[in-house]
């Protein structure tokens, strides 16, 4: 995962975030992290991170991950960011399902739904969002919003702070 990336899973802590490692025979072979972002009315399930060791992709391994995750929560969408230049991430997440939405496009369909999920998931450098479950059922309000950045401040801005304190 790096470094960069492991900070930032770490602070995910603080909303709940928990992970997942697959192991054979005492080798590491890949692990998920991924939390409830509880919007009041509407919970997102936040797949945050997913890694699978070089050597052992196209397996199957990223797709179990993904979905024991999964059945750790209980939210009204699965929701997971990307680069869209990510193939074997994007190809992973349509194989079980997910539906790929550029930003634009979620906009279009629910710009506080788009705004939810962006502070919710502290993608700032990812141009495509993953979804599984249906975007018409989900219902927000400022309140909902108020939250996802919340989580914003805590896994997001503020991790971002303390490496650029000036
Ligand atoms: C993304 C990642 C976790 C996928 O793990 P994986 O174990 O190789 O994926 P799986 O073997 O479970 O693949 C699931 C599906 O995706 C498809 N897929 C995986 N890699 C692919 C590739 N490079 N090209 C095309 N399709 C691919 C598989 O064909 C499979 O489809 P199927 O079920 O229809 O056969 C892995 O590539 C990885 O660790 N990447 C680096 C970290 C990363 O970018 N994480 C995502 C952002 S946090």
């Amino acid at each position: 995962m790096g470094w960069w990336h492991a900070y930032y899973a770490g602070h995910s802590r603080s909303v709940g975030g928990r992970g997942l490692v697959l192991e054979a025979r005492g080798n590491r072979l890949g692990s998920v992290v991924f939390y409830e972002a509880k919007l009041g009315s509407t919970t997102l399930g936040v797949i945050y991170y997913v890694a699978v060791k070089p050597h052992y992709r196209g397996q199957g391994l990223g797709k179990i991950l993904v979905l024991s995750a999964e059945e750790l929560m209980n939210p009204d969408l699965y929701v997971s960011t990307l680069q869209s230049n990510n193939t074997p991430s994007r190809k992973m997440f349509e194989s079980i399902c997910y539906k790929p939405y550029t930003w634009s496009k979620l906009e279009d369909l629910s710009p506080m739904l788009a705004e939810a999920i962006y502070r919710s998931t502290c993608s700032y450098e990812d141009d495509l969002v993953m979804i599984k479950g249906s975007i018409g059922e989900v219902r927000l309000s400022r309140d909902s919003l108020k939250r996802a950045r919340r989580i914003w401040d805590i896994t997001c801005y503020k991790p971002w702070k303390r490496m650029n304190p000036t």
